[in-house]
């Protein structure tokens, strides 16, 4: 049977993250070997030319997936029709910028490109959120989009999980494939929580699998994977793309095909007050998927040290919220 293609949008399609997701999306790496994508790519101006070159290439792999490549400036076009967008482009912080610029410029893109889903998209649009500061953006895109469902409206925090993964597998000395049931609350920024204290580890509690080590999680754990970002800048010299475009796939696969039985996965999703978590605001949860749907994970008990982390990275998105209203943005 012939499937009808699927609409994938990609903004910033000729950026690093851009670079390292097109190629996994054409070959299945997004919905799966069997689903024939249309691939919609929106830059600014003065990097069409850039993504000519990468839609170039693309057809030089000769993708059986690959059907159609459009290239374009235009966010209305770029999201006519589309069944799942991936937000990546944004502005970056630069030297001298405040917080409050850093939103407002960003606001100036994902307020548009929301209005524009809201106008154009297909009835079932998924939408991710990967630019900086995600969760935020996700935000403004979300509250310019009133006739789509506001769930359908995401912000990436499975790289923080799947980096939150690899620490602990290393640190127990098991597999990744050994590691299930860790949470990413919050902000997708340096206060997010990653905990452990729910994960199960190779059969074992995710806390006595790492020997029970109050200060391991304190002082190595939770600021290697919270800063991580920082760390791959320093080092690299540039911010993540490959692992941040593979989180992404990762994002929209586990959403659209389900989460194992037995594990969760972390997104940063519209609050619906669950965990005390004020309503309204994008922040991660642990959640379950089937069906194309996501359900937050209810019922896991917190202890003192996680609810204060929690709540000091909510607090974060709290005062991101107020300053991106201040700003007339949502
Ligand atoms: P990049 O600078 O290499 O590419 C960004 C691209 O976006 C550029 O080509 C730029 O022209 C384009 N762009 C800018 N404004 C646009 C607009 N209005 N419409 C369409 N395209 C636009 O950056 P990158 O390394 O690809 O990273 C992209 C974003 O992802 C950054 O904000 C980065 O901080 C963020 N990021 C998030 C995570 C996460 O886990 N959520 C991880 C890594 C990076
Ligand atoms: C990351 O987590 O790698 C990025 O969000 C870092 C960044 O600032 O782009």
């Amino acid at each position: 049977m012939t499937r009808t293609p699927v609409n994938v949008t990609v903004t910033g399609a000729a950026g690093q993250i851009g670079y390292a997701l097109l190629f996994r999306i054409a070959s299945g790496h997004l919905l799966g070997a069997d689903v024939p994508v249309n691939l919609r790519l929106l830059e600014i101006t003065p990097a069409l030319k850039a993504a000519e070159g990468v839609a170039m290439e693309l057809d030089d792999c000769a993708f059986p997936l690959l059907r159609d490549i459009t290239i374009t400036d235009q966010a209305n076009t770029a999201f006519s029709g589309t069944n799942v967008a991936l937000l990546v482009g944004a502005r970056p912080r630069t030297a001298g910028m405040e917080r409050g610029d850093l939103l407002a410029a960003n606001g100036g893109i994902f307020g548009p490109q929301g209005k524009a889903i809201n106008d154009n998209a297909a009835d079932d649009v998924k939408v991710l959120v990967v630019g900086n500061p995600a969760n935020t953006n996700a935000l403004i895109a979300q509250r310019n989009a009133p006739d789509v469902p506001a769930e359908r409206f995401t912000a990436m925090t499975r790289l923080d999980h799947n980096r939150a993964v690899a620490q602990l597998a290393k640190k127990a000395g098991v597999t990744v494939a050994d590691v299930k049931k860790v949470t990413i609350w919050g902000n997708h920024s340096a206060t997010q929580y990653p905990d452990l204290f729910q994960a199960e580890i190779a059969g074992k509690a995710g806390f006595e699998a790492v020997g029970s080590d109050q200060a391991w999680v304190e002082d190595f754990f939770i600021p290697k994977v919270a800063k991580r970002g920082a760390e791959i800048i320093e080092v690299r010299g540039a911010s993540s793309a490959a692992s941040a475009a593979n989180a992404a796939l990762d994002h929209v696969h586990t959403w659209v095909n389900g989460t194992a039985a037995g594990d969760w996965t972390s997104m940063g999703i519209v609050s619906d007050g669950s965990y005390g978590v004020p309503e309204g605001i994008i922040s991660s949860f642990p959640v379950t998927t089937k069906d194309g749907k996501f359900e937050i994970v209810q019922g896991l008990e917190l202890s003192e040290f996680s609810r204060a982390r929690i709540d000091a990275s909510v607090a974060e998105l709290v005062a991101e919220r107020d300053e991106v209203t201040a700003l007339g943005l949502i």
